[in-house]
């Protein structure tokens, strides 16, 4: 009789993040009921770029149902790096403000590693600065970028033992990739890292053995069946609009050719409603420990 595959447990992103929505927001109607005013977190968003537009109104929407207060400063793709410069300054100094975020990509004539040195780090909750990434690096208390962190906080919350395992990251942006090697390997996690990128030889090979696989490479479906091992733990980064001929003009899809893959693995994100939902979470998070200066007293 031939052995029947096991179904693999979807990690559901979705209510994960809801439930930790749910706890921000009961922290912050008990600082209300304090007679505090609640954590305010900032957004700067320059251009029309469409995926921003819709990653800040997700971000705001978000902020506003847990009870934070929520700002957004929108700006045309003309404003000059000088301009930008000074409203990071304004936003500094602005004792109301506890966290804020500049939205990224920028214009082309806009330095972003410049931008980002000139946040003030106790309030840098993408976690983006140099000073936060320093300090994560070296296990002191910082501001974790969102993706990154809030995969953590995914792997914890569906009990996914990761010390001692081969975890392959695919993908070495400043953003996901490399801090989420540094974070896999970190006391806690206990993981042993590969990261895999562009220039890797035998990338198929190499994530055949991992046990946990996290990918973030930005290409659609590049993860396939072959490249992952029996009972490996996938989760997936990416997501992508496919055009096709539905009702909606496109599919989306992740990083990972779900359909074919899943038959292989014990765990394995959805796109949508995997990682993405936990990415606003952790910035949310973020800008509480912003709130009651959690990290820099
Ligand atoms: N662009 C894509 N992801 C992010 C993010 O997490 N933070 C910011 N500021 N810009 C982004």
């Amino acid at each position: 009789m031939q052995e029947q595959r096991k179904e693999p447990i979807l990690i559901d992103g979705k209510t994960i993040a809801s439930t930790i929505k749910e706890e921000i927001k009961k922290e912050v109607a008990d600082i209300l009921d304090h007679g505090q005013r609640p954590p305010h977190l900032v957004a700067v968003l320059v251009g029309e770029d469409g995926a921003s537009l819709s990653y800040v109104k997700s971000k705001e929407k978000q902020s506003q149902e847990v009870g934070f207060t929520s700002s957004v400063y929108r700006f045309p793709a003309t404003i000059t790096e000088e301009e930008l410069l000074q409203t990071i300054d304004f936003l500094n100094n602005d004792d109301e403000v506890d966290g804020y975020i500049v939205q990224m990509p920028l214009p082309k004539h806009i330095d972003e590693k410049k931008v980002i040195a000139h946040i003030d780090p106790k309030k840098d909750v993408d976690g983006f600065h140099p000073i936060n990434a320093g300090r994560m690096l070296l296990s002191l208390p910082s501001y974790l970028p969102a993706t990154p962190c809030g995969i953590v906080t995914l792997l914890e919350r569906a009990n996914i033992e990761t010390a001692g395992k081969s975890c392959v990251v695919l993908g070495r942006s400043d953003i996901v990739g490399t801090p989420m090697a540094v974070l896999m390997s970190r006391k806690g996690m206990d993981a042993t890292v590969t990261l895999c990128h562009s220039k890797t030889k035998g990338l198929k090979e190499i994530c055949a053995q991992a046990d946990i696989i996290i990918a973030a490479i930005g290409k659609p479906a590049f993860v396939t069946e072959d490249m992952v091992k029996e009972g490996a733990v996938v989760i997936d980064v990416g997501i992508h609009r496919i055009k096709d001929d539905s009702e909606k003009g496109y599919y989306v899809t992740g990083d990972v050719d779900f359909e074919n893959v899943k038959k292989k693995c014990s765990y394995i994100t959805p796109v949508p409603g995997g990682v993405g939902p936990m990415t606003i979470v952790s910035l949310l998070t973020n800008t509480l420990k912003a709130y009651k200066k959690e990290i820099y007293k």
